[in-house]
């Protein structure tokens, strides 16, 4: 597939291929810790060997998976970025439309705020819009990360709220006074 470069950030958006694999893991690890910060407890791993290896084994899958689109950011032979979502369907009471999950999005820090994840964005969307006939795009998104900023000036808005409960606490919480809304 042909390469396509960026306009001006020595950047090249390309498909992921099964040489990045190593590089990806890495920059998978970065991206799930970073999460830690919104909540520690939900975003706990298996010991980390297991969790590498079992990264390793499902990004193999999706480089490899027709219907997930999974694109880098290449700057000389070391990924920077990347981008992997899926392709899925709504409930079968709906009408059948094409939804597309994005599950994943990260750019090293270094290289944040100068329109990155814009470039692979926007690929994804000439992919999608091109070949998939795809009618939306969704992601999930802790509500603390600046994450939803850049999500928003791209264009997506907030539909849905994710709600948890931790069990055991919500009541001592209630007591307390801790509980908002
Ligand atoms: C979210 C992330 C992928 C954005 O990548 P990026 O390359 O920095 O984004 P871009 O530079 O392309 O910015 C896209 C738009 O969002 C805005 N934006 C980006 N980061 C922002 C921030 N922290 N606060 C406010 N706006 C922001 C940009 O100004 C730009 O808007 P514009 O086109 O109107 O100027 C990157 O910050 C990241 O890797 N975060 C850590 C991993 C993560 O949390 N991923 C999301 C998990 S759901």
């Amino acid at each position: 597939m042909a390469t396509e470069p960026s306009t001006g950030r020595g950047l090249t958006v390309r498909r992921a291929r099964p040489g990045d694999l190593e590089q990806l893991v890495l920059l998978w690890r970065q991206f799930h810790t970073s999460h830690y910060r919104y909540d520690r407890d939900y975003y706990r791993l298996k010991p980390m060997r297991q969790a590498l290896a079992a990264t390793r084994k499902h990004y193999a899958v999706r480089i490899a998976d027709r219907n997930a689109v999974f694109l880098v950011a290449v700057e000389g032979r070391r990924v920077v970025a990347f981008l992997l979502g899926t392709l899925g369907f709504r409930p079968p009471v709906m009408p059948r439309t094409r939804t597309f999950s994005l599950n994943a999005a990260f750019v090293l820090p270094r290289l944040r705020g100068r329109g990155v994840f814009s470039m692979l964005f926007a690929r994804l969307r000439r992919r999608l819009l091109r070949r998939r006939r795809v009618k939306r795009v969704e992601l999930l998104v802790d509500v603390h990360n600046p994450a939803v900023t850049a999500y928003e000036h791209l264009g997506f808005r907030k539909l849905h709220y994710k709600m948890i409960q931790v069990l055991g606490t919500a009541r001592r919480q209630v007591r307390r006074g801790q509980v908002e809304g």
